[in-house]
């Protein structure tokens, strides 16, 4: 029972919630929680608990099955710690963070877009780099990749001042900071695009990756006879005052996991052409072939310019 001082005047006044039968469980629920303040909070959680009351009704949850979940869930939040987001982890492998992604970009989900997910590997602070410099910090063996971008905005105007981020997997699918071999922000950059709208940076050729499977979301996977790669992508987030900001990723077109990438990420907007070059003259002397080369170019749509919460430090 509640005790007096925590109990609130709209408890008095409430329904009683003495529940009569299974189905009048959600309408309880639902009356408790219609005190809120906050709108968005009150209609969120109304949606949220009517449907979770469904599904345990639709597929007639059992007790070892709801305890199975709860551990599962439990085990998300005992798997993330500052440098890995299990819970991230979870909702992509769900496509979860995919369906959030495209119902918030290319006006509200009516059109294309050229978002995509953030992913749990983005750091905030990536060194600042000059146009045209290397990303890459420490010996990383791989084919040369020569990146040239530019930013417009919906009617191919270019917009200046654009910083953008960059960072990426190894050629062998590790970011620097799942691999010791590479030093501190290695394959990341920060850049900021000169007055027609370019950006561009040395890198090596990115390999595809599987997502990390010694936890929960892992034992979903295999469950489920998934493979847990990810097709080679860049990553890219792009901030500027004005601008919707754009996070993204640009996949590589030859490889072999772009169909059926574990996390849903996609998109056909999102395939870049990197093309390989077997002789000629490479952009930088110490380069021998085969190199890549990746042009792109980002949309990005008038907007509120915000930051998402780094998922790792
Ligand atoms: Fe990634």
């Amino acid at each position: 029972m509640a005790s007096p001082e925590l109990a609130v005047a709209s408890d008095h006044e409430r329904p009683s919630s003495i529940i009569d039968d299974e189905s009048s469980v959600t309408g309880s629920v639902l009356t408790a929680m219609a005190g809120a303040e906050n709108p968005r909070l009150r209609e969120i959680m109304a949606s949220f608990v009517r449907h979770m009351h469904d599904f345990a009704r639709e597929v007639r949850l059992t007790e070892e099955e709801f305890e199975l979940g709860i551990e599962f869930l439990n085990r998300i939040g005992q798997a993330s710690h500052d440098a890995h987001n299990e819970g991230i982890l979870f909702s992509d492998a769900i496509g979860f963070s995919s369906l959030v992604c495209l119902l918030n970009n290319g006006k509200s989900g009516a059109t294309e877009t050229a978002a995509a997910l953030l992913g749990p590997f983005w750091r905030m602070n990536s060194p600042r780099t000059e146009n045209g410099g290397s990303i890459v910090r420490s010996e990383t063996p791989g084919p040369p990749l020569f990146v040239s971008c530019r930013v417009t905005d919906p009617q191919g105007r270019p917009i200046a001042g654009v910083e953008v981020d960059v960072w990426h997997a190894s050629p062998v699918g590790y970011y620097e900071n799942q691999d010791e071999s590479q030093a501190d922000m290695n394959l990341r950059g920060k850049f900021t695009t000169d007055a027609d709208g370019r950006f561009g940076f040395r890198s090596v050729k990115p390999a595809g990756y599987p997502v990390p499977t010694d936890g929960p979301v892992g034992d979903l996977l295999r469950a489920q006879r998934r493979h847990p790669y990810r097709p080679a992508h860049l990553h890219f987030l792009a901030y500027k005052p004005g601008y919707k900001t754009l996070v993204t990723q640009v996949f590589v077109d030859d490889d072999q996991y772009l169909g059926t990438d574990v996390v849903f990420g996609v998109t056909r907007h999102l395939i870049g052409q990197y093309e390989r070059h077997d002789k000629g003259d490479a952009p930088a002397g110490d380069v021998t072939p085969p190199w890549y080369t990746l042009d792109y170019t980002f949309v990005m749509e008038p907007g509120e310019a915000k930051l998402p919460k780094p998922p790792i430090k």
